[in-house]
């Protein structure tokens, strides 16, 4: 491990972004804000950097990562985009969509980097900061999420300093993120596939290609050998905490994860509350999601009870997190 590197926090602005950039390229890790949570940030083409990076995060170097770049002319040097991924190209980038494609043949991404698959995960994103240091360093980024392996995802810079802390070497703070869930990611095989349920609600995309996305088979979430989106491996998302999903009541000793306006017998009980949306909204749940897991993983609770939250839209995503953090770490 790389403890004791003096990791470097910079506050949003033209400095940070030409130090990101400097420090992408002398093969340095890098953490910024995009819209969804933060990525942790490496020269996509350099092989060393990246495996620090797995190193920094504790994780496993068979789950592959994902290429960040700054638009679609960039992506397509990188991956081959039939009519499918084109169209969901235009339609959502920037933004919170991952496509999985077959790389190219002159595919800059090092290998490691896609775990010797022969497709590669690209997304441009939206976030202004994430764009501007992606033009200072003119190549693809591969960014995970920026927290150690397994923990819940980071959707402030303080998340991140918790995390990497002396493991890391620039820390850009552009503040709160606005999505607060991970992108979406479609396979673009025969059939297009929702790999993860994401920023972006499944609904779009389908209107987007006049057809349903197709599940992956039930066995993909455990099948590490060969997985179709290995960063999906069930204990992916687990707080310490246990977490007890569609609370209907609160035991003693529980902290309460609530959603929406009603409340469930016990409330008055809880060690403590925190409400995702008080008026019932999905995108605002999404934005403060991973923040209140956190928060109230740090509580010592006996478990987490989460209310009910619906699946439509963002709420798709959401659950699929908290069925995750449910699950626990093994
Ligand atoms: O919103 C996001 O996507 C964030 C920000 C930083 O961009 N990034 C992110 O990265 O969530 P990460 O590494 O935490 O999740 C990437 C997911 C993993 O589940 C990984 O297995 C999957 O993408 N993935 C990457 N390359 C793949 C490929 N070639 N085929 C299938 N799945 C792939
Ligand atoms: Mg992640």
């Amino acid at each position: 491990m790389n403890v004791g590197l003096k990791t470097q926090i910079l506050p949003a602005g033209e400095a940070a972004v030409a130090a990101a950039a400097r420090c992408l390229a002398q093969g340095g890790l890098v953490a910024f804000p995009t819209e969804t949570v933060y990525g942790l940030g490496a020269d996509a083409a350099n092989a060393a950097a990246i495996a620090q990076l797995y190193q920094a995060k504790g994780r496993p170097s068979f789950n592959p990562l994902i290429a960040h770049v700054g638009d679609l002319r960039a992506g397509m040097r990188i991956a081959r985009f039939d009519a499918t991924a084109i169209a969901l190209a235009e339609a959502f980038w920037p933004g919170p969509l991952t496509l999985v494609l077959p790389k190219t043949s002159g595919c800059a991404v090092a290998d490691l980097a896609t775990a010797g698959l022969d497709t590669v995960a690209i997304r441009v994103p939206a976030h202004p900061v994430a764009r501007a240091i992606l033009r200072a360093f003119g190549g693809p980024v591969v960014a995970p999420s920026a927290n150690l392996s397994g923990h819940v995802s980071p959707t402030t810079a303080a998340h991140v300093q918790s995390d990497l802390m002396g493991l890391i070497d620039l820390i850009v703070d552009g503040g709160a993120v606005e999505v607060g869930v991970e992108s979406t990611i479609v396979g673009c095989f025969d059939a297009p596939m929702l790999l993860r349920p994401g920023g972006v609600p499944r609904g779009e995309i389908e209107r987007v290609l006049g057809r349903t996305l197709v599940q992956p088979p039930d066995d993909a979430d455990n099948d590490a050998s060969q997985p179709l989106a290995p960063g999906m491996l069930a204990s992916h998302y687990a707080p310490r905490t246990r977490v007890r999903l569609n609370a209907d009541d609160i035991e003693a000793g529980e902290a309460l994860l609530a959603f929406g306006p009603a409340t469930v017998p016990g409330t008055d009980s809880a060690t403590v509350v925190m409400n995702l949306s008080a008026h019932g909204d999905l995108n605002e749940a999404a934005a403060n999601l991973f923040g209140y897991l956190r928060a109230l993983d740090a509580k010592g609770a006996r478990a987490i009870a989460v209310m009910p939250v619906p699946h439509h839209g963002l709420g798709e995503a959401i659950n699929d997190r908290l069925r995750r953090a449910a699950m626990g770490r093994e």
